[in-house]
């Protein structure tokens, strides 16, 4: 038995499913998972020794790649200073002019501790604000955990064929509107159905949760004219997006302007961090200004506001970052068509930027429906095949392949390799 099977073993006694969130575990593709003990760069080392190039990156946050001396310099100094206060600190004030500065909806801010939470809680500001209860969101879009939006809910959800979580009582999701993802017409019937009733659209501009779907030409720009049109608030929820799609996140890229967004693990570098913010009279109905009660102990922690504003302020500085993983990205999606083509395989690679997803699925996906076509089964041995070729990618279909500041070209070319591999095999 390896180190990991015995930690495993270990682990299914006393964690649920030998795990913390359920897409650690291997339960959609098999075997069980890789126990890590250290990570650099673009790679990250088991237990038994083995290296991987990293694919996951944290599921996201680690942009610049693993252990980026900047980030941990300025983890360990602020680590000497105390771990929290449970009072205002100076970080915060610069984590939030930053956060301003960058993000073209934000006005003000406020700093949380998970893109949850962030979500819980911009959608309780959009309802204080329009005095109204039903929110529209879409199939396939995840936006974490919380009672009200576990509703078709994409990635970890989709593969454990649980189509609504149980513990949510009917109540807390009857004001959870489902829309189609890229169709207009769908969201426009919410609208007529419910008249002033709709208090946000809360949207993930690139649906990152059902593998990588990319918003059609329009889509984004008519749920902005929507919402303006009906009196209802439009939310990115950019916490896959935000400062990856660039430094402005997917509402810079696309240059629609939310009302609302939300943000989560990338603003903290690897510490657990998630802020929502947006237009100042929607935020001013936050506590203690306003009456939209939402609070957190560990909220603006000292030691990860350390660590993100050395993060964001590095991804600020050095606008190289987005040009070298945009490349790598659309590299590893061209040469994985080329692959495609000389093997006659139909399936499909999709992405944006940093973020691609292989979809073992014989059409173009652009929503839940036709991301659900994929083969799961298929993908579950070429994830097994990868791991053994030391590529570690996310156990299941739905989720997105990450590419950091770290990857080399040599990195790509190595999994392109092994990739080919796999279709030879
Ligand atoms: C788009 C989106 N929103 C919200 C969340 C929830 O974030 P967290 O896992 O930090 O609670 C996620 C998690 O990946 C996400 O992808």
């Amino acid at each position: 038995m390896t180190k990991s099977e015995l930690l495993y073993k270990r682990a299914v006694k006393h964690l649920p499913g030998g795990v913390n969130s359920p897409v650690r575990a291997f339960l959609s593709v098999g075997g069980s998972p890789r126990f890590i003990e250290s990570a650099d760069g673009a790679y990250i080392y088991d237990v038994d020794g083995s290296k991987y190039i990293d694919y996951i990156n944290s599921w996201g946050p680690m942009i610049l790649g693993h252990n980026h001396e900047v980030i941990r310099t300025a983890v360990i100094e602020a680590a000497q200073k105390g771990l929290s206060y449970g009072a205002a600190t100076e970080a915060e004030v610069e984590m939030a002019e930053l956060l301003c500065e960058i993000v073209p909806c934000f006005e003000m801010v406020r700093m949380v501790n998970s893109g949850t939470e962030a979500v819980m809680s911009a959608i309780r500001a959009a309802r204080g604000y329009t005095r109204r209860s039903k929110i529209i969101k879409f199939e396939g879009c995840y936006h974490g955990h919380s009672d009200g939006l576990l509703v078709k809910a994409g990635s970890g959800v989709m593969v454990a064929g649980i189509p609504d979580s149980l513990g949510v009582p009917s109540n807390c999701v009857k004001d959870t509107l489902q829309a189609k993802y890229n169709d207009l017409d769908s969201v426009m019937e919410l609208f007529e159905e419910n008249r002033d009733e709709i208090a946000a659209i809360i949207v993930e501009p690139v649906a990152a949760n059902m593998g990588v779907v990319l918003p059609q030409e329009g889509f984004l720009q008519g749920l902005r004219e929507l919402c303006t049109k009906h009196g209802a608030l439009l939310i990115f929820d950019e916490v896959i997006t935000g400062f990856r799609l660039s430094l402005s996140g997917a509402q810079g890229y696309y240059n629609i302007m939310p009302d609302l967004a939300t943000f989560g693990k990338i603003i903290g570098g690897g510490m657990p961090v998630g802020c929502y913010g947006g237009r100042r009279e929607v935020m001013e109905m936050v506590a203690p200004v306003g009456p939209v009660y939402q609070a957190g102990t560990l909220s603006g922690n000292p030691v990860a506001m350390a660590a993100g504003m050395a993060q964001l302020k590095y991804l600020k500085e050095h606008p190289e970052v987005y040009t070298k993983i945009n490349e790598l990205g659309e590299y590893f999606r061209n040469k994985v068509n080329v692959l495609f083509d000389k093997y006659n395989i139909k399936y499909q690679v999709a992405g944006i930027g940093s973020l691609s997803c292989i979809f073992f699925a014989n059409g173009k996906v652009t929503d839940y429906e036709t991301a659900k076509m994929a083969d799961t089964k298929e993908y579950a041995r070429y994830f097994r095949f990868m791991l053994e070729h030391g590529i570690y990618i996310a156990p299941a279909q739905f989720e997105a392949m990450f590419f950091s500041y770290a990857h080399t070209y040599q990195d790509i070319v190595d999994t392109l390799l092994v990739i080919e591999q796999y279709l030879n095999d």
